[in-house]
């Protein structure tokens, strides 16, 4: 079974009038959500609720490929939600959920199983980037992407603002839904990232060659909650090059890096900060980005405290959002059942 659509994804510029239905989701792993998570991809959650109709969750089901421990699990997704709230996720406008709290997740990414290739499984990237760096090579991590597809077609979603590394898994996405839909008729909408011009990338600060990710840590690592001693002491360190011009370029994988994240933090385009920067060492500008990610992550930092102070509010959040949540998957899921020939179960007279 080979990729049924091959078309490319062109990055959507959402139209402010049209109310489409965004959806994404994020692991509830490592000490807190990272700089790279904010940059690629909550601030876009944050700025698309007045416009959009939006699901966002928490893949504690996703989370499992690492084996964490249990009560990590559990105490990481209720201070998931709190940090996603604190980062301007919004509850009263956007459903908020747990993936768990939704079973239906789990029985589509059954049916999608069933219709994907087992090479096309293989050709997912992640399976073995994520083994090579320590994560169990359990069957869970090899069908990982098929529950994403399942997740994001649950909701007939238009948009999923992602990072650049979830791109192949919402090709795979919409490979799936177009052979559903050929195989069953008109059933899912095709789904479009949602791409940034900046930021979908933000790299490891002592290894720019990689992704900032949960799973690294140390002190490539800006995590949402560190105190602004620690975001200072990593920025500063960030591994540059030999150079002195803050310049943005291939052969400056770290000052780009610095660049874009200033430029997030600030936003002021890259552009401007280089000819601002022209003829100041590296220093300077290193000090520069450090205290713009504080000032981003400070007013954060206090909400946290905050929501997470009221653990009773943050579980009400994922009720209430599993309730919303549950009424669009329960509709998708009678459809998908109804056709794709399941058998209904007959009402018991009573
Ligand atoms: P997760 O938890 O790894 O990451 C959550 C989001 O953050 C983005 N991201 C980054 N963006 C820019 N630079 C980085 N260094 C960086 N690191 C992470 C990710 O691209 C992602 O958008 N598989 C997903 C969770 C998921 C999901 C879904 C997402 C499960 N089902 C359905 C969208 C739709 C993941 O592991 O995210």
């Amino acid at each position: 079974m080979n990729s049924a659509s091959g078309d490319k994804m062109p990055p959507m510029d959402l139209q402010p009038t049209a109310r489409l239905r965004v959806l994404s989701g994020i692991r509830p792993t490592g000490q807190s959500f990272q700089l790279g998570n904010y940059v690629g991809a909550v601030r876009h959650w944050a700025a698309m609720q007045d416009e959009h109709e939006c699901f966002f969750f928490l893949a504690d089901l996703h989370a499992l490929t690492e084996v964490p421990d249990p009560d990590r699990l559990r105490a990481r997704t209720r201070e998931s939600v709190a940090e996603l709230l604190a980062m301007g996720v919004d509850p009263s406008r956007s459903t908020v959920f747990a993936q768990s709290h939704l079973p239906q997740h789990v029985e589509l990414a059954w049916v999608l199983g069933c219709l994907a290739g087992f090479g096309e499984a293989q050709r997912m990237t992640q399976f073995k980037e994520k083994a090579a760096a320590g994560t169990p090579a359990s069957v869970g991590l090899f069908t990982y992407p098929v529950l994403q597809a399942a997740d994001i077609l649950m909701y007939q979603a238009s948009a999923v603002p992602i990072g650049e590394d979830q791109r192949q898994h919402l090709e795979l996405t919409r490979d799936l839904a177009q052979r559903f839909n050929a195989r069953y008729g008109e059933t899912f909408a095709l789904p479009q990232p949602y791409a940034a011009r900046t930021g979908e990338r933000i790299k490891d600060l002592q290894d720019p060659g990689r992704k900032m990710s949960k799973g690294i840590g140390g002190n490539g690592t800006v995590w949402v909650l560190d105190d602004p001693g620690t975001v200072t002491k990593k920025i500063k360190s960030a591994v540059t090059d030999t150079g002195r011009e803050v310049l943005a370029g291939e052969d400056k994988a770290g000052i780009t890096n610095l660049l874009t994240i200033l430029s997030v933090a600030t936003g002021r385009p890259v552009r401007d900060l280089e000819l601002a920067y022209a003829g100041k060492g590296y220093g300077d500008f290193k000090a520069d980005v450090a205290q713009a990610v504080v000032e981003l992550f400070t007013p954060i930092r206090a909400r946290y405290a905050q929501l997470a102070a009221d653990p009773g509010h943050l579980d009400g959040v994922l009720a209430q959002g599993a309730a919303q949540a549950g009424a669009v998957a329960e509709k998708t899921m009678a459809d998908v059942r109804e056709r794709i020939g399941l058998l209904a179960p007959a009402r018991q007279a009573c």
